[in-house]
């Protein structure tokens, strides 16, 4: 999977190079490219933001500096860009990472992970003119219901969730099955040695060697911790 952000602040993707994701580029199961925006200014001072049309606080993101980003990155115009089908691989899927974006999630993960190239536009100040979007935006992408300064830790967010998709990137093949959220319930505790630790004592059903007890136990945990803290995940909050 190739993987490009468009950013002001290259730095930010510095763990790009760590765990599960330094490993997956040195397998060459991710091939990852950082560019920043200001290479794509034309003015002396790199200006990448201006002031909102019909007013209001803070800056918005000018559009060339973006538009040529994604012009030289796809190889096509936004047109091109615009009427290419998402099946053809050459063709980059371009995500915007904005608070008012499409809310993601796991299965919004697993969409993302079947894509063989994305390109993450990660927005500053308020964000970037609209027209952006309209012209490349085949996704915009929010991570939850709270603001924050830049779509760069976003970016890294939801590459996280994705690349550990990925066949190969995982040790165990199987341990991205059983996850929170991949049964549409949270995953019951787990324990390690010492059995006993700080007076607190590790279930004996998972001690017992009895997989149909121990897989029973687990189903009932997953249902009364989704019940406690995530109800909202149940069919009608039951
Ligand atoms: Cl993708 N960007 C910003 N700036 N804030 C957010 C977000 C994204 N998702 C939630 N809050």
């Amino acid at each position: 999977m190739r993987l490009d952000f468009v950013t002001i602040f290259p730095d930010y993707f510095a763990p790009l190079e760590l765990s599960l994701l330094g490993k997956a580029r040195e397998n060459g199961l991710l091939d990852v490219r950082v560019h920043d925006l200001r290479g794509w200014t034309d003015d002396v001072h790199r200006t990448v933001d201006d002031s909102p049309y019909g007013g209001g606080p803070g800056m918005i993101m000018k559009p060339e500096p973006w538009g040529r980003a994604l012009t030289d990155l796809s190889g096509q115009s936004a047109a091109v860009h615009r009427a290419a089908s998402s099946d053809v691989p050459e063709r980059p899927r371009v995500i915007i990472l904005t608070p008012a974006g499409r809310p993601f999630d796991q299965a919004y993960a697993q969409d993302l992970a079947a894509s063989p190239w994305l390109i993450f536009c990660c927005g500053r100040y308020e964000g970037l003119d609209a027209r952006v979007g309209e012209s490349w935006g085949d996704d915009e992408i929010s991570i939850g219901d709270y603001v924050l300064a830049g779509g760069e830790v976003a970016a890294l967010v939801i590459v996280e969730a994705v690349v550990r998709l990925l066949p190969g990137v995982l040790g165990n093949a199987e341990s991205a099955l059983d996850d929170s959220f991949s049964h549409g319930l949270l995953e019951a505790p787990a324990y390690t040695r010492p059995p006993e630790w700080e007076g607190l004592l590790v279930p004996a059903v998972l001690r017992s060697g009895d997989h149909g007890a121990i897989s029973r136990w687990r189903t009932e945990q997953s249902h009364k911790r989704t019940r406690d803290t995530r109800p909202d995940l149940l069919p009608d909050d039951a």
